[in-house]
């Protein structure tokens, strides 16, 4: 039997970028196909293509063995094929019902049957499991929520080949799994499923077989019972995996950050922070886990000194900070890596130079009574580079040139390059390829080891799994449990993520 889905010989350029490089891919008929990379490798190009959105500028379609041209999505969906976005594609002011069958809707004598209509996206949703209120109105409903819509849409159009693009990346430990459970099943259903993705736990847990692009092209094949993560892992980097330096037992020293009934209010809203008190002692890595939007963010805003809390004490190194400056934290000995590396932790505009200055750049060695000491802040930056294998082309280049990666390990770098005994790292590896992680997580076990206090605040369980020493579940607001590295699994956080209160028991 030909393949449900073939691609053949698939070239796509932006300019002089070859984004995808004579891709071969070939789906069967209820398959479970995962298509990894890092980021940037090629698989949106590729799924884009597949779907429709674009033509190739080389290469063929093949469904069901016959080659096909698409010329939209539509032309897709018409010939059985659905996409989930990474960005989704409702509309906020419709209730979930209107927008599943939106386009696509039941009729009788040309008029739209609600009635029909929604019974059937109660139907569906009932027998793949995806619980949704067909009434809600969209814009008020959770990411996870509108993702389960999403896949309806795709269930009422009787999709044959399902196409999801990063789908996991918004979704919380238990919504991942009810995804997965869904792929199943619409495999069983001789469904055929492409799944994309660039976390290897996610491959090997729900895909028959998997791609892997790096730079554009196809780096390897695997049918996953038949492979080892190491294999898939050096297919995507182009690298043996670094094995993580097994971790020295260290006796935490000294409470260098003490955060006490820290509270954060929001207007009309419930306590964005409620009470939150936890230690960091030197020599320790503390995690904060918890999806995003729990109060993460509001938390480390007041710790750093961005916004001043409404109540609660903050102490770094017995000095307290509560309600100071950004610049009275840093003084006191915190160093920050921000979330939001565009926005809060560069300048794309200014040099490369000058971003690794910045916050420092009032002191010595860079200040020299009211001028800058130009040629120190280059020589540091430099040294920076080059200590951290920061792909830059030079120090004059603006900030903004550089990749997610590179730009990331250039705040990182900056941010430890002063010593200061506190650390703050607010998903610190989001976005960025394998590479990058791998050097970031090393200079954060390096800090634990130096006797510095780590605090950790991820969405990203795995990460958070093998870097901490202690986990706090932060669910609305809240501490909902405390952990200790060696007895905390990745089910029982993800239960205790998803706000069940008896999992903290
Ligand atoms: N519309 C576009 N214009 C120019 N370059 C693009 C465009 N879309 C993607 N690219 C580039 O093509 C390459 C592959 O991107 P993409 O397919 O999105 O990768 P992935 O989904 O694997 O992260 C990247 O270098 C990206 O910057
Ligand atoms: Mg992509």
């Amino acid at each position: 039997m030909p393949p449900a889905l073939e691609a053949r010989g698939i070239v796509r350029r932006y300019g002089t970028l070859l984004a995808n490089d004579r891709i071969d891919l070939a789906v069967a008929e209820g398959e479970i196909h995962a298509v990894m990379g890092e980021n940037g490798a090629g698989k949106s190009t590729l799924m884009s293509i597949l779907f429709g959105m674009q033509p190739p500028d080389a290469g063929e379609i093949r469904l069901d063995g016959r080659s096909v041209r698409l010329h939209s999505p539509a032309d897709a969906i018409a010939r059985g094929l659905f996409m989930v976005h990474q960005a989704f594609r409702l509309f906020a002011h419709l209730t979930v019902w209107e927008n599943v069958v939106y386009g696509q809707e039941p009729r009788r004598l040309l008029l739209l049957d609600r009635r029909a209509a929604r019974a059937r996206v109660a139907t569906l949703a009932a027998r793949y499991g995806l619980s949704v209120d067909p009434d809600a109105r969209l814009g008020l409903l959770p990411v996870g929520v509108r993702q389960r819509v999403e896949i309806l849409k795709a269930l009422h159009r009787r999709v044959r080949i399902l196409i999801l693009d990063e789908p996991t990346a918004v979704l919380t430990p238990p919504e991942r799994e009810g995804l997965f459970a869904v792929m199943r099943r619409l495999a069983s259903e001789r469904c055929s499923v492409l799944f994309v993705t660039h976390k290897l736990d996610e491959v090997l847990a729900v895909a028959d077989r998997v791609t892997v692009l790096r730079d554009g092209r196809v780096a390897a094949r695997f049918a996953t019972a038949a492979t080892t993560p190491a294999a898939i892992v050096e297919a995507m980097t182009g690298r043996a995996p670094v094995p993580r330096p097994p971790r020295a037992a260290l006796a935490a020293g000294r409470v260098l950050l003490d955060v006490r009934a820290l509270t954060v209010r929001a207007p009309g809203r419930p306590r964005l922070v409620d009470e939150v008190s936890f230690t960091v002692r030197a020599g320790e890595i503390v995690g904060i886990a918890g999806v995003a939007g729990n109060g993460q963010e509001a938390l480390v805003a007041a710790l750093v000194g961005l916004r001043p809390p409404d109540g609660g004490r903050v102490l770094l190194d017995r000095r307290d900070v509560t309600a100071a400056d950004v610049a009275t934290h840093r003084d006191a000995g915190l160093a920050y890596i921000p979330e939001d590396r565009a926005a809060v932790g560069s300048a794309a505009a200014a040099s490369i130079a000058d971003n690794m200055a910045m916050g420092f750049h009032r002191a010595a060695p860079f200040a020299r009574g009211i001028w800058q000491d130009r040629a120190a802040v280059r020589a540091a930056a430099a040294a920076l580079i080059a200590r951290h294998g920061i792909r830059a082309g030079g120090v004059d280049r603006p900030a903004g040139a550089l990749s997610g990666g590179n730009l990331q390990k250039l705040v990182v770098a900056r941010e430890l390059a002063h010593g200061a005994a506190v650390l703050i790292a607010e998903q610190p590896t989001r976005g960025v390829d394998l590479g990058a992680i791998e050097s970031i997580h090393a200079l954060l076990a390096a800090e634990r080891a130096a006797g510095r206090a780590v605090l950790l605040v991820s969405a990203e369980l795995s990460e958070i799994l093998a870097l901490s020493d202690r986990i706090l579940v932060m669910f609305e607001g809240r501490v909902l449990a405390e952990l200790a590295a060696g007895t905390a699994d990745a089910q029982h956080l993800g239960r205790l993520l998803a706000g069940q209160r008896d999992a903290a028991a």
